[in-house]
């Protein structure tokens, strides 16, 4: 069967960014428990997802990988289980070679899933696994890149369960160009982020110009969040977050939920900034004018007819920035209504849109028409060639 999974970008949790490889059941079933008490589940977060280090060193006499014997004592179907009974989804991960990319903290790295791939897939459907990160670590054994990931995606559709294939083939030119073909749902387009502003601005960079390889079901990922992993301030986690949002992009939390702080949880659960990441309007976000003064203007199309738009201020004094209803897309009327998606606050426009932005922060803004002079587009409808 064909993979008509997540025609919205996946939202969730993955255990890499704060915990690494010092992973154990424990911490994963408090990251479920936190995802529904801290209303993210609410907010849209579905998948809660193991990242590498979750097995042990060898295969079974049947060459099935085996859940860690101390740190997942109770293997991962009860954890499946556990995950399940709280309305959420559960994701694990493997990588396209002989074994994963980092070492355990007992020293060792697991095996991959390089000609065992219908095994695996088999073994991950049997423990009701939803959701497969599938990285690109260890021997290839001669294989090429898209035949390495064709591999796993027929296997996991031939598993006959809803397995969203999450391709994680950093290093590898171009991945956008394949791996829709072959059944991923999203690729990562970049290398590792780390919890900087000096990542986020350069991974954000290199997003530039991927906007007409997203489509529904299959998704640029520019890695996960770091929002509330300690090394960035809020404006920038606020940055971090709506940019991020702006390019449609897989919002996969990397925090501890179980300890984050209520503004870390307010930026993480923002309905304004995730429903525009939930929302296809026919591209992804892109930049629409680098003003050359370290501000920028990001835009995206939204099914209603709205625009978002995210100011951005990359240097760190505080400036003003500015483009115009015409330069996102929505010309054609003689008033907007705007909405800013972090205070709140509404207001309406003949057409500029501006704001003072503090250094390394956003204002973003979702932009209607007001009695539009010239029809809106329908709803759906790829706005992109109407953007400078
Ligand atoms: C690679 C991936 C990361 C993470 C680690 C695990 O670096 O890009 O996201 O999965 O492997 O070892």
């Amino acid at each position: 069967p064909a993979n008509t999974l997540l025609p919205k970008p996946q939202m969730g949790w993955n255990s890499w960014n704060v915990f690494k490889c010092d992973i154990d059941e424990g911490k994963i079933k408090a990251a479920a428990d936190a995802m529904v008490s801290s209303g993210m589940k609410a907010a849209g977060y579905e998948y809660v997802v193991i990242d590498d280090c979750w097995a042990e060193q060898y295969r079974d006499g049947s060459g099935n990988l085996v859940a860690h014997k101390v740190r997942f004592r109770s293997g991962i179907k009860a954890l499946a289980d556990y995950v399940h009974a709280r309305g959420l989804k559960i994701g694990i991960y493997s990588s396209a070679g002989l074994h994963t990319c980092t070492a355990s903290p007992e020293g060792f790295k697991q095996p991959g899933s390089i000609g065992h791939e219908q095994q695996d897939a088999n073994l991950f459907a049997s423990w009701d696994i939803d959701y497969l990160k599938y990285d690109n670590c260890g021997d290839r054994l001669g294989q090429s890149n898209e035949q390495r990931y064709t591999a796993m995606g027929k296997a996991l559709r031939n598993t006959g369960r809803d397995i969203v294939y999450a391709v994680c083939n950093w290093g590898e030119a171009e991945p956008w160009l394949f791996v829709p073909r072959v059944g991923g749902n999203s690729w990562r387009t970049t290398g590792d982020i780390w919890d900087s502003w000096t990542a986020v601005t350069s991974l954000l960079d290199q997003q530039k110009g991927l906007e007409p390889f997203a489509k529904p079901g299959a998704w640029n990922d520019p890695d996960m969040l770091e929002v509330g992993n300690g090394h960035q301030t809020l404006t920038e986690y606020r940055s971090h977050f709506s940019l991020w949002a702006l390019l449609n992009a897989p919002l996969l939390s990397g925090n501890n939920l179980a300890t984050m702080s209520a503004d870390i949880r307010d930026i993480l659960t923002n309905r304004d900034v995730i429903a525009v990441d939930q929302d296809w309007g026919g591209s992804q976000g892109r930049l629409v004018r680098d003003l050359g003064n370290g501000t920028q203007v990001w835009a995206k199309p939204n099914s209603d007819g709205s625009v978002a738009v995210v100011l951005f201020n990359r240097g760190t004094a505080t400036t003003t920035v500015s483009t115009t209803a015409a330069e996102v897309g929505l010309g054609g009327s003689t008033s907007y209504s705007l909405k800013d998606l972090w205070s709140k606050a509404q207001s309406t426009s003949t057409g500029s849109i501006s704001a003072s932005v503090p250094g390394h922060g956003v204002v973003m803004y979702r932009v209607w028409r007001q009695g539009a002079t010239v029809a809106p587009p329908a709803s759906g409808v790829h706005q992109v060639s109407a953007m400078p």
